[in-house]
């Protein structure tokens, strides 16, 4: 059955567009939901670069591009996809080199056209006053813009400012692609279309929250950005916030419009600030090592420089409002770990009572585990009677919801989707500006305060320093086994 629903026919103008994420991510999003039939036939996909490609170039590289990023495509479908392909070669900063682009866009005009700025943020505002001055912003237009936005507060509201001096905020998208994730989206409709946790959702109930989003890859080609982000700005900034802001708000009134926004903002207004920065945040860099039996090198050697960039984060916050008062938030991240897992752990307090003589050490307190990727799941870990005779002996035993065996179907990815939402017009699963300066009101003290640290190594292809697994344990708190084994 065809769930989707057609949308209006578009303009999609990705700057950037022989870059990384172009090839990667978008057009192979962008093929296939025009495959799927929500795109109109009469879609067109402007890529803008300064390569000297005409348009036959630009569609011979991208047809060498899709078959790595769009598994099982047939030659047929690349070439129907290749014909809606243009290219236009433009220096940012040659006003002259504009009016080919301008007039592109003029010729059989699609209703709705979408500026993807997938460039470094220092070109979004000249790009947004450069379409302004050669009338190519309408009223439905849209701009998205790629994390990451700015790499403080100051520069953020910089970029936000000049932005806005073109395109009003609901044709802003901001991207945080852990929001178009399948995933992400699921661990809003397991709280709020399932009565059953609501009323335990709330420091009487839990003990505290694990979130781990651990990766297995390095920097690869990306060390000229990584290494003036780490993994602070690359991953705490937007992708764990955002998921904490998931876990931790109250419930919107509706998933649309404003109210999930307003309610992340409220999480993120009222993370208490990290003034105990030895005791509460612990970075690391990877050292050579073995990821997936095959030898890794160190970050040093990824980047060809000395560098004390962080490739690994952890910390303990806390949302100072009356659900979750006194209930600690552990956030952790990082590069070449033992293997790719993102895991939500809500852990809940123990029984007050124990009441089945010799359970100590095999009544564990329940434990919600949310698995965003690989693998999406959701296991509630209960204690159950062990069968047979001899009294009552207690274990640990999980209820296992796998969704790819539940449903059957594989998750698109979340490029798909988020492009879908910008085309609608629906800025429900983008960060509002708001929510950016909030999280970077909350993350620049910690960067500034841990800023002359050396971070501790930690060996490729483990779980990251020792001192993380202090950092919880000081708390008489232990990271939850599941998350990366
Ligand atoms: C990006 C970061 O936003 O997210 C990358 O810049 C990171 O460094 C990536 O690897 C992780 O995304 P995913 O979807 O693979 O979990």
């Amino acid at each position: 059955m065809n769930v989707t629903a057609p949308l209006e026919a578009t303009d999609f103008v990705i700057f950037g567009g022989t870059g990384d994420l172009a090839l990667r991510k978008l057009l192979p999003a962008l093929l296939l939901r025009l495959r799927d039939g929500q795109l109109p036939t009469r879609t067109r996909v402007v890529a803008v670069s300064r390569a000297g490609l005409d348009d036959a170039g630009y569609r011979d590289k991208v047809r060498g591009a899709l078959p790595e990023f769009v598994p099982g495509v047939t030659s047929g479908e690349i070439d129907d996809f290749a014909a809606r392909l243009e290219h236009v070669c433009l220096d940012v900063d040659e006003p002259d080199d504009w009016h080919p682009l301008g007039d592109r866009l003029r010729e059989r005009a699609n209703p709705v056209r979408v500026f993807y700025l997938a460039v470094g943020p220092a070109l979004f505002g000249t790009i947004c006053h450069r379409l302004d001055e050669i009338g190519l912003v309408q009223p439905s237009s849209r701009v998205v813009l790629e994390k990451p936005l700015g790499h403080d507060l100051a520069s953020a509201r910089e970029i936000n400012d000049s932005v806005g001096e073109v395109f009003a905020e609901s044709q802003i998208f901001r991207i945080d692609h852990y929001l178009g994730k399948e995933s992400v989206q699921n661990l809003l409709v397991t709280r709020f279309a399932n009565s059953v946790f609501e009323p335990l959702w709330h420091a009487t109930a839990i003990d505290h929250v694990q979130i781990t989003v651990a990766e297995s890859v390095g920097v690869g080609s990306r060390g000229g950005y990584y290494d003036s982000a780490g993994a602070m700005r690359d991953m705490l900034q937007n992708h764990l916030l955002q998921l904490l802001c998931l876990v931790a708000m109250e419930p919107p009134t509706q998933v649309a419009g404003e109210s999930v926004r307003d309610e992340k903002l409220k999480v993120l207004q009222a993370l208490t600030p990290l003034e105990d920065l030895d005791g509460a945040c612990v970075l690391g860099q990877y050292t050579a090592g073995l990821v997936d039996g095959a030898a890794a090198p160190s970050y040093v050697e990824e980047v060809e420089a000395p560098s004390r960039t962080e490739t690994f984060v952890a910390l303990r916050a806390e949302v100072r409002n009356w659900r979750w008062a006194g209930v600690p938030f552990y956030l952790r991240t990082g590069k070449r770990m033992r293997e790719r897992c993102s895991e939500i752990v809500v852990a809940f307090k123990p029984t007050p009572h124990p009441m089945f003589p010799g359970s100590e050490g095999t009544q564990e307190p329940n434990r919600l585990v949310m698995r965003l990727q690989p693998d999406e799941s959701v296991r509630l870990h209960l204690v159950a009677k062990e069968p047979g005779p001899g009294g009552i002996r207690v274990r640990p035993v999980s209820l296992d919801l796998n969704f790819s065996q539940a449903f059957g179907a594989p998750s698109p990815d979340a490029y798909e989707r988020l492009l879908m939402d910008v085309v609608r017009g629906n800025t429900t699963l983008f960060m509002r500006r708001d929510e950016i300066e909030a999280a970077w009101r909350w993350v620049e003290p910690i960067i500034r305060g841990v800023g002359a640290r050396r971070p501790r190594p930690y060996a490729a292809g483990t779980d990251g320093p020792a001192a993380a697994d202090l950092l919880i344990e000081r708390d008489g708190r232990s990271w939850n086994e599941d998350v990366t084994r």
